[in-house]
């Protein structure tokens, strides 16, 4: 097959939601449409259950499953769909983040009873700016639920996002009869005493046919003629361009626990959702068809037997074959390097594959040479941007608590931050060492797999930071950036990469600094380009 046919019937995608919205039991569900898995349970839950917070064993656990169900790949209708995984719990909310770097469209999980969650907003919000394309279920209709119109405002103004509706329930909870999709002109319907399986999907080409009524009963077919008909007034046609540029978003109806609805949003998703998308380096915008392999590195996983150091480092792939066993450039180290076993994932199994296409995802062991962001080129000279750092939310100084183990130390802080567990700053005043993460979580994690997997210990001392901000001088040579730089310099650290940042205490010294500096711009991301409203501090 050449490589553009390769390259059309691939589509790579994440599911995001809050947790306990339907993630998993979706995933579970189209991996059996595909044939991937033959029961349902088979997934098992990337979450980390609630109270989990000290209990190692479970996180030890959790990093097992996540490794399994980084990538789920499977084949539909002739179509290869790879499903990244990503976390809920929003600790790992970065995690997430990078995931999303490597997708080229995502579904939107939505509770029908609890609406818009927080773990939505702030996800949706990241797609949102990348103009992702995005498709909405609205799962568990066998529940009582909020009305769906009710549902679709609170979507379009929590999650600023432009709606229309491709399915539409008829009746919800215990009057839950079945959905009427729009999308293919058909009624399917929920049955009515297990309620567990679908019991037929009749067409209906126009629904003022009196076949509906008899189906579903006066009543509900009545309602579902008036919803329909407010429907078409109030919401667009859906235009797939729109979607595809991220101005339109589809939403779909339904309860991946009891299948129903899913059918109708995977044979949708296949026919509109993007192929493997363009993606844009440091010096230019790059094809998936072209010939040239390059791939980037969004996710680093350690090997979870601490006598084996190696590391799992998933690559996506952005254009061109990879190949096994042919060197590819290691653009940041100018390093030539060749894999012998690239992995690759099908449904929860890892095999070694020869050859992959863009959009796949292959997972290279590493023994510490890659870092998150890293790029792959057959030779060409150039970086994948688009994986920020985002600030973080808690901070702490670590220090060594085991002077002995010093190196070990240095080795594990090292590896868990290219791995992208939390992020290191080093105080420009003292050299001391300042850990921020996005949960709390992840300082017992950093202090645990220290200990084990590296024979280093640590311990943390509290340290008062609001925010941690990228600082970008309009003119690094002025007067003004030289008397921030005095006036600060208490405050101020470098992040790995070098690059300066300040360290604000409180939303007020903030505005205070910003004000008082205006040509010192504060960036919550550390890559400045996409900077808009939501990232720099006013
Ligand atoms: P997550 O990955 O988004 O966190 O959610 P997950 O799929 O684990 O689902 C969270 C809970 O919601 C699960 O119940 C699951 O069975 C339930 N659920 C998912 N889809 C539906 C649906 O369409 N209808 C109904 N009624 N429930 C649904 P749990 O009790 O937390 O777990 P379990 O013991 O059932 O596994």
């Amino acid at each position: 097959m050449s490589l553009q046919k390769e390259i059309n019937r691939r589509k790579t995608f994440g599911i995001i939601s809050h947790p306990d919205a339907g993630k998993t039991t979706l995933t579970e569900k189209l991996l059996l449409f595909g044939g991937a898995i033959q029961e349902a349970g088979a997934v098992k839950s990337n979450k980390i259950k609630k109270g989990a917070t000290s209990d190692f064993m479970e996180i030890e656990r959790q990093r097992g499953i996540s490794v399994a169900t980084s990538v789920l790949a499977f084949e539909y209708k002739d179509i290869k769909i790879n499903i990244l995984d990503t976390p809920g719990h929003k600790d790992f909310a970065e995690d997430t983040f990078r995931t999303l770097t490597a997708v080229d469209s995502v579904i939107v999980v939505i509770d029908v009873a609890k609406g818009v969650e927080e773990q939505t907003v702030k996800l949706v919000e990241v797609c949102r700016m990348r103009n992702i394309p995005m498709i909405v279920f609205i799962n568990k209709l066998d529940r009582e639920g909020k009305d769906a119109f009710e549902l679709l405002d609170e979507i379009e103004q929590k999650l600023h996002l432009r709606v229309t509706p491709l399915s539409f329930p008829i009746g919800m909870g215990y009057d839950f009869k079945g959905i009427y999709n729009i999308w293919e002109k058909n009624v399917n319907l929920f049955s009515g005493d297990s309620r567990k399986n679908i019991e037929e999907t009749v067409r209906i080409e126009d629904i003022s046919e009196e076949k509906l009524d008899e189906l579903v009963g006066n009543d509900a077919a009545e309602t579902l003629r008036e919803e329909l008909e407010l429907v078409y007034e109030v919401y667009p046609e859906f235009k797939r361009e729109e979607y595809l540029e991220g101005s339109l978003q589809p939403v779909f109806f339904g309860s991946a626990l009891n299948n129903f609805g899913v059918r109708e949003l995977l044979d949708c998703f296949i026919e509109i959702a993007p192929e493997p998308r363009p993606k844009e380096s440091d010096t230019r915008l790059v094809q998936p068809d072209e010939e040239n392999f390059s791939g980037f590195v969004f996710k680093i996983h350690a090997n979870m037997d601490p006598k084996h150091r190696d590391r799992l480092a998933f690559v996506k792939i952005v254009s061109g074959t990879f190949e096994r066993n042919t060197p590819y450039l290691h653009v940041r180290n100018g390093k030539k390097m060749k894999f012998s076993s690239p992995n690759a994932f099908f449904a929860e199994k890892k095999q070694i594959v020869d050859v992959s296409y863009p959009g796949d995802i292959v997972g290279l062991h590493d023994t510490g040479n890659f870092k998150i962001g890293d790029t792959l080129t057959e030779g060409e000279q150039m970086q994948y941007k688009g994986i920020p750092s985002f600030s973080p939310e808690h901070f702490k100084y670590i220090n060594n608590a085991d002077p002995m183990k010093s190196k070990q130390l240095e080795k594990g802080i090292d590896q868990l931050m290219d791995e992208g567990v939390a992020q290191l700053f080093v105080l420009e005043l003292n050299g001391r060492k300042v850990i921020g993460t996005v949960g709390a979580l992840q300082f017992e994690v950093i202090q645990y797999r220290l200990e084990h997997e590296y024979g280093a210990k640590c311990s943390y001392e509290n340290l008062n930071v609001h925010k941690a901000c990228w600082v970008d001088p309009k003119d690094p040579q002025s007067e003004e950036f030289a008397e921030f730089k005095r006036v600060k310099s208490k405050f101020l650290a470098k992040d790995k990469r070098g690059q300066l940042v300040f360290f604000a205490d409180s939303a007020f010294t903030l505005q205070m600094t910003q004000s008082k500096y205006p040509n010192v711009t504060l960036h919550f991301v550390s890559e400045f380009e996409p900077t808009t409203i939501h990232n720099s501090v006013q």
